[in-house]
């Protein structure tokens, strides 16, 4: 079991403000720290971080947590390797095994699954009948390191040996199923392996556990060249990038990340050195998979195919990322080569190059305009220099914006003077707007429930009077977290917000009510009255709740007895309250 008391001290020992900060922009506005969340897709500064409570909260997505937290969803991690994380940061003693962790895993089955017929796909490769897929990667020039790093197996052609092999492991039907590398044939119902005859590129998830596969086929005729796993729990194509979870590190010391198409471009730039390389797998590219790459880096280099599906993705990738405040660089590689094939044919020296003068946004413009136009004539000189006006004048860096009005006016012979006059200012603000919060309109007994949570939240005081006076609160999610308080207090003898989030970390919904309280803007200080208040408060609106029950269930009932004793009941409490109201 996970000894809370050792988790409570790790995490106290390091400050969230530094942590956050190594990866995230923070500014600092009052007590709080706001940078722009790296959770949802968005460019202006929604989250909060807090280092007096030890938390952040995103005003926009309602992302919040401990450092915990923030490590697991920044770096795709487990919260055991979190809780690691943090004690090696702090210097603290701290080995845990990873059991405890398996048995908690959803879809431990489904990794179970992948890991067999991973071992299986491989082991074919060193199979009689791998003899043709051998020659196949030869033939494209993939070194036996490339196959062993990249850990690419083969799926076979006869019988279905993948399916069979895991019956006997004694998996049931269903598992075979939801991990979508076993189909049902309508019919007979009998189960078969999805892939044949494939050479098999595993893809993982952004925590480097393997989730699906790319199937390449490599002889005879095929419709689809390349067959990706269906989805399924674990396996999710929006949320994959090939080789992220290998190329992290590089890109860290990088500080640049490469983004192609395909399996085979990422592992040909690696077989030359480049290991800062993923690949979006030919779907469009998503927002999903840009929030995955802003994690990594901000300083991005799409590289996608030389032909027009490839410009195609490359403009629709720019906009993505457009959206989450990145403007990557691009480069266009000649006769319709991807990388894989410029490689091949040009070399190291020539592709570091295309890479070393990756084109930037306003660059690209230029490209694009002059593949189309003839700047010796007037009219398309004309169009030219508008166009690139208006793309300059979406720069958010002003010494870019510097150099390419130069260069737009040693293009036109246009004078600076006019250029810069037409262009402007930047429009981007270069302050921060200040992150108004979502204000819902509350009645007074909600507020009261909320408020006294706020509380509770932070004096044990208030958590006292709630457990003297209140059984529960009638809003489910204040009901909920008010629970909650209490029960940490009562097995800790304390409260401390940051720490109740780790005792909370599986219940979503509570961790998001606590997002929304914690961040109330509040007095600090409690204050005895106010606290009975909203206690009196609660307790009334519990109770105009019954009696509402009461008179529905009069107006319904047919029983005779129940309906004179509902009725008194209610005039009970009418005439109570006319009492409580007249004192008042
Ligand atoms: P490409 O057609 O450019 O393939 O698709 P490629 O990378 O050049 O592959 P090779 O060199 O012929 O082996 C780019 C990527 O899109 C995905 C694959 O991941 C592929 O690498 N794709 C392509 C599919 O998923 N299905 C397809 O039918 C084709
Ligand atoms: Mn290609």
């Amino acid at each position: 079991m996970l000894d809370n008391n050792v988790i409570n001290d790790i995490r106290n020992s390091v400050d969230i403000v530094e942590v956050i900060s190594d990866r995230v922009p923070l500014t600092a506005r009052g007590k709080n720290y706001f940078g722009v969340c790296p959770f949802h897709d968005d460019h202006s500064p929604s989250m909060s971080v807090s280092r007096e409570k030890q938390i952040y909260t995103c005003f926009s997505c309602g992302a919040t947590g401990n450092v915990f937290k923030f490590l697991q969803d920044f770096e795709n991690i487990s919260f055991i390797e979190a809780v690691q994380w943090c004690a090696d940061l702090a210097g603290i003693p701290f080995q845990l095994t990873r059991t405890h962790e398996k048995k908690n895993e959803k879809f431990q089955t489904l990794y179970d699954i992948y890991e067999i017929a991973q071992k299986f796909y491989q082991n074919n490769m060193n199979s009689k009948e791998a003899k043709d897929a051998k020659q196949y990667l030869k033939d494209r020039a993939l070194s036996d390191e490339a196959i062993k790093t990249f850990e690419i197996g083969l799926s076979l052609e006869k019988g279905n040996l993948l399916t069979n092999l895991l019956k006997q492991k004694n998996y049931e039907d269903k598992d075979l199923l939801a991990s979508g590398l076993v189909g049902e044939q309508e019919n007979s119902m009998q189960l078969y392996d999805l892939y044949r005859n494939r050479i098999m590129f595993p893809l993982h998830d952004a925590r480097g556990r393997l989730v699906g596969y790319n199937g390449r086929a490599y002889h005879g005729e095929t419709t689809n060249k390349y067959v990706n796993s269906k989805e399924s729990p674990i396996f999710k194509k929006r949320e994959i990038l090939y080789n992220y979870h290998r190329a992290k590190e590089a890109v860290r010391t990088k500080k640049c990340v490469i983004i192609v198409e395909g399996p085979m471009d990422v592992i040909r730039a690696y077989t030359i050195g480049f290991s800062n390389v993923v690949a979006s797998l030919g779907t469009a590219f998503g927002s999903e998979q840009a929030l995955l790459v802003r994690k990594l880096s901000s300083n991005v280099i799409l590289c996608f195919d030389g032909d027009e599906a490839g410009l195609k993705a490359t403009k629709s990738a720019l906009e993505e990322f457009a959206k989450i405040g990145i403007d990557p660089k691009i480069v266009r590689l000649e006769e319709n080569m991807d990388p894989d094939e410029y490689i091949l044919k040009y070399g190291h020296d020539a592709f570091a190059a295309k890479i070393a003068n990756a084109m930037n946004p306003v660059e690209f413009k230029e490209f694009l305009l002059k593949a189309n136009m003839d700047l010796s004539n007037s009219v398309d000189m004309a169009n030219y220099a508008n166009a690139m006006m208006e793309e300059i004048k979406k720069m958010k860096d002003e010494v870019l914006r510097e150099v390419s009005i130069t260069k737009l006016s040693e293009d036109t012979h246009l004078s600076l003077e006019f250029l810069k006059s037409r262009i402007g200012q930047s429009n981007e603000p270069k302050t921060i707007p200040v992150f108004e919060q979502p204000k819902k309109k509350l009645g007074k007994y909600e507020k009261s429930e909320r408020n006294l949570l706020y509380y509770m939240l932070r004096f044990p005081n208030a958590i006292r009077m709630y457990d003297k006076k209140i059984t529960h609160m009638p809003t489910d999610r204040y009901r909920d977290l008010g629970f909650q308080i209490s029960s940490f207090f009562r097995k800790y003898g304390y409260i401390d917000v940051a720490d109740l989030l780790t005792e909370l970390r599986e219940d979503s919904e509570t961790v998001s009510t606590i997002g929304e309280i914690s961040m109330l803007p509040l007095k600090e200080e409690l204050n005895v009255d106010e606290i009975e208040d909203y206690l009196r408060n609660i307790k009334e609106y519990n109770e105009k709740i019954l009696m509402d029950s009461y008179r529905k269930e009069l107006a319904k009932s047919d029983n005779f007895d129940r309906k004179i004793e509902l009725a008194q009941k209610l005039v009970t409490y009418k005439k109570r309250s006319e009492e409580e109201n007249g004192r008042d």
